[in-house]
């Protein structure tokens, strides 16, 4: 049998102004993992998907044009030369919670992607994988900037423009983040969708709130790298990069009753992270067990459905 897993994703800063080649930083998350294993057919031939927390079962010949999973598969068996598909069952599973914002889709698609890769004796580079994940994003995302399937498939710190070499973060010190799920699905392709629209309309209004938002992931990136040792002041430009999200209207009431919870309960800094509307919010926590708990303590109070505590190193 052959297995492969991939990482969850949050972006720290930049969101959405990334899409209009702004800076952005996104991290690995590690405590939440897509998983694909691959096993020689027993019995009937064919390429089978079986990916329960999806609530799919099929064969890949059966599938429509318009699938994302059996997209992937696809262009992975095309790059790797392996036409007609092996008989084989793909198993997919995941603890990463979907549509929130956690990079959910592009870990799947890695983890597919490594699993044949390894099926194939043909392991793939980082960049490699990138590549095949990004076409898939675009399927779902309609533009996305490419930030996702970047951080899952490296593993690790991105300080990512669009379209320029990638560079990784150096974390000079580490530092904690709850994570906290409103329980709310929002599509991406929805709110990035949604956000184009109004930038059309007004394109110099929202340039001006994508230039502060790059400008944030740039002072952001310096201080990570240096090492956190005052995280009011990074936390001081997690609140900053919220205002200006809830200004171009992705946030939502249930990311600022989180968010704000979070802040009483003792965190540095906090805000939406991902597309907004719903998913996840992220809060800056300084390193002691008693204000991670508090943190999470609020988070739930308020009406989280899930928190993770995860460090950024
Ligand atoms: C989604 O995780 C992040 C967005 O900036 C979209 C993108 O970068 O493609 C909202």
């Amino acid at each position: 049998m052959t297995r492969a897993t991939a990482p969850g994703k949050i972006i720290l800063f930049g969101e959405h102004a990334v899409v209009y080649g702004r800076p952005a930083i996104a991290v690995p998350v590690i405590d939440v993992r897509a998983e694909a294993t691959l096993q020689r057919a027993k019995t009937s031939p064919g390429f089978r998907v079986v990916a329960p927390d999806l609530q799919r079962d099929y064969f890949l010949a059966e599938a429509g044009s318009d699938d994302p999973l059996s997209r992937i598969i696809q262009l992975t068996l095309a790059h790797l030369g392996q036409t007609p598909p092996p008989d084989v069952v793909l198993q997919i599973s995941s603890t990463i919670p979907l549509g929130r914002g956690l990079g959910s889709g592009a870990a799947i698609s890695t983890a597919i992607v490594r699993a044949l890769g390894q099926f194939f004796e043909r392991p793939l580079s980082p960049a490699n994988i990138s590549n095949l994940v990004y076409e898939v994003e675009k399927f779902y995302h309609g533009t996305p900037s490419g930030i996702d399937n970047t951080v899952v498939a490296f593993e690790q710190p991105v300080y990512f423009i669009k379209g320029v070499p990638l560079k990784r973060i150096g974390v000079g010190w580490p530092f904690t983040l709850v994570i906290g799920d409103t329980g709310v699905i929002a599509s991406t392709k929805e709110v990035v969708g949604d956000l184009r629209r109004r930038w059309q309309a007004d394109q110099e209004y929202y340039e001006g709130y994508f230039d502060e938002i790059g400008t944030i992931a740039q002072q952001a990136r310096v201080m990570i790298e240096r090492g956190v040792s005052d995280i009011a002041r990074l936390g001081k430009l997690m609140n900053e990069n919220q205002e200006i999200l809830e200004t171009i209207g992705v946030s939502a009431p249930v990311l600022g009753q989180l968010i704000e919870a979070a802040r009483q309960g003792g965190a540095a800094g906090a805000k939406l992270s991902g597309a907004g509307w719903g998913g996840n919010m992220i809060a800056l926590v300084p390193s002691q067990a008693e204000v991670i708990a508090s943190v999470s303590q609020a988070l739930i109070a308020a009406g989280a459905v899930g928190v993770i505590v995860t460090e950024v190193k």
